[in-house]
């Protein structure tokens, strides 16, 4: 494994990360979700992404995680980077959701509990809430940095201008915003026309989710839907719909481009992103270890030729 410095600061992270959104609640194997993460580790992707919701039901991904741990990992945790978030639909009540500060500071200790650690290094905002001051949620991460339940105070999903007014907050206290996460790849362009000035003049890091388009930038789809696959499933954000015609004839275009590479599709779309310099790392999904195995490989080429950029560009044309 490769690893970058965060932005300006002096946290490196691995240029694949794991992300544990699908495949490691309790609707899922857990056999094969502690393969992954110990196929991760022993492969130096030393950062796991968690959110309070992630699983089915949701909570379970952050407590098989912990199971592991425990069971396997529990003499590492100093060489690990664990991320857990808050902001998405949680529990009842006007107090489970959004950004505010009842929220959050509950949501982080029940993380906390559910995972078993004592701390997370990072801990972000999960989505912009436009019901909630700014500074409230702000402040909120601040306070949980100073009170040591984080390390680092992350943000997700905001708008460019309230991202640049929650770092300036956090500055004026002392506390650094480390990263910033969303949704980035071929795609989905819109990060780089509308946050990557951000990142450079808040010296933010950016870590990339659904790097992969939830499989859509893989084979996994190329041949029609398979069983088991994501868009397979009756729940989540892939819909089998999201298949059409016209996106699987670019999706083909971009896999041969991929094999004059030598790579497959995964690794070429992970590469595309770790090529540019904004991207800290991208946080891979995956449901097997063979999966994870491929998408680690694609650190093996990050260069493009101008030639090999113009031809993925006019796949999109
Ligand atoms: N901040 C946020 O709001 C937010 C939102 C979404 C995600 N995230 C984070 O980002 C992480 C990754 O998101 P994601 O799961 O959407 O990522 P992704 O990497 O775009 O998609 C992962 C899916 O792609 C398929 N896949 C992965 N590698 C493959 C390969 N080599 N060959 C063929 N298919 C492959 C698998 O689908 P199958 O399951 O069909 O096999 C896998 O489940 C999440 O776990 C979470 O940590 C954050």
């Amino acid at each position: 494994m490769n690893f970058r410095f965060c932005g300006n600061s002096g946290l490196q992270l691995p240029l694949i990360s794991l992300g544990l959104w699908h495949n490691f609640g309790d609707t899922d194997s857990f056999s094969v979700a502690k393969d992954m993460i110990i196929h991760a580790f022993e492969q130096g992707i030393t950062h796991f992404d968690l959110a309070n919701n992630y699983g089915m039901p949701p909570g379970s991904a952050e407590s098989n995680f912990g199971k592991v741990l425990k069971t396997y990992l529990k003499n590492h945790r100093d060489e690990m980077i664990v991320s857990s978030k808050a902001g998405h639909l949680m529990w009842d009540g006007p107090y489970g959701d959004g950004g505010s500060r009842k929220y959050l500071t509950a949501s982080i200790d029940q993380s906390l509990k559910r995972t078993g650690l004592d701390y997370f290094d990072i801990f972000y905002s999960h989505r912009y809430s436009p019901e909630t001051p700014l500074e409230e949620t702000v402040q909120t991460l601040i306070d949980i940095v100073k009170q040591g339940k984080a390390l680092y105070a992350g943000l997700s999903k905001y708008p460019a201008g309230k991202a640049y007014e929650a770092c300036e907050i956090m500055k004026a206290q002392n506390v650094r915003c480390l990263i910033y996460q969303d949704k980035y790849n071929l795609l989905h362009r819109q990060p780089e026309r509308e946050h990557f000035s951000l990142f450079r003049e808040q010296g933010l890091g950016f870590i990339a989710f659904s790097p992969l388009a939830q499989g859509l930038l893989t084979n996994r789809y190329i041949n029609g839907i398979p069983d088991g696959s994501r868009a397979a499933k009756p729940h989540g954000f892939l819909q089998k719909e999201d298949i059409k015609p016209d996106l699987t004839e670019k999706i083909k275009q971009l896999n041969r481009l991929a094999e004059q590479r030598g790579q497959s599709l995964a690794q070429m779309s992970l590469a595309w992103l770790l090529a540019k310099k904004e991207v800290s790392s991208v946080i891979v999904g995956a449901s097997s270890v063979q999966q994870l195995q491929n998408n680690i490989l694609s650190i093996n080429n990050l260069i493009f030729s101008s030639e090999e950029l113009n031809q993925i560009e006019l796949v999109f044309r």
